[in-house]
């Protein structure tokens, strides 16, 4: 459990998103990973990592009904609010925050990240506190190229990063920054965060902490949670 920071925690774990690339019926944060669906892993680390966090999980208001029956079902007995979902994960996230308003410490967590190691929840908590900020990436090891097939430059992966979640902020930086008019470039909470000009925090994240979204990666995240101690 966390024990460095004795600020109130909450943390937003979205997934009220369509999942259109998986090609199953079922969407990919109630699919099955070792007995749970994968949403439950999620909210598991969270409760795992710090004691008494404030947890809400958003999903699609048709979806509602479904989640409440695998919690019941599976004898799922954290405690967490439910919100509803938005059109982008910027509004998915909005409404989320709404639940954890009074918390001091606010993260966000993609719901189909159920491998976030406890270790890692901790670390941004923990430097959020301090800074102000933390999000978690993964310098990138391959060779890249920008353009199209047939124009194209080199890159230079020196300074480049995968980011990952929970990415974790001070309650006013985040509640101001979701104020903001939604824009396309929001496509992670550091981005919305950081167009108010709060400066962003970076930890090495986790390899195992892999977002679920084809159906191979499901059986990473089975290989992932085999060998996991956490
Ligand atoms: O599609 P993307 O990779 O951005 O999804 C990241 C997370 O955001 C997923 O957990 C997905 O369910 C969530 N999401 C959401 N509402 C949306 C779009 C995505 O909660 N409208």
């Amino acid at each position: 459990m966390l024990k460095t920071i004795s600020s109130k925690t909450g943390i937003v774990i979205v997934a009220a998103g369509s999942g259109n690339r998986f090609g199953t019926d079922i969407p990919k944060q109630f699919l099955t990973l070792n007995h749970w669906p994968v949403l439950m892993h999620t909210v598991n680390r969270f409760s795992k990592a710090i004691e008494n966090i404030e947890i809400v999980v958003v999903l699609p208001e048709n979806h509602h009904e479904t989640w409440k029956n695998l919690c019941e079902k599976h004898d799922f007995t954290i405690p967490h609010k439910l919100a509803t979902g938005g059109s982008e994960r910027f509004y998915s996230v909005k409404n989320g925050l709404v639940e954890v308003a009074d918390c001091e410490i606010i993260g966000v967590q993609d719901g189909v990240r159920p491998l976030v190691p406890t270790k890692l929840i901790k670390k941004c908590f923990d430097t959020a506190a301090r800074h102000g900020s933390c999000v978690p990436v993964i310098p990138v090891s391959d060779s890249l190229r920008k353009g199209n097939f047939q124009q194209n430059e080199p890159m230079n992966r020196q300074d480049l990063y995968r980011v990952q979640t929970p990415q974790v902020f001070r309650q006013s930086w985040i509640m101001k920054a979701y104020e903001q008019n939604f824009m396309p470039e929001f496509t992670d909470d550091a981005s919305v965060v950081e167009q108010l000009g709060y400066q962003i925090f970076l930890t090495e994240g986790a390899e195992e902490n892999i977002k679920i979204t084809k159906p191979a990666d499901l059986e990473l995240a089975a290989f992932f949670l085999s060998r996991q101690s956490d």
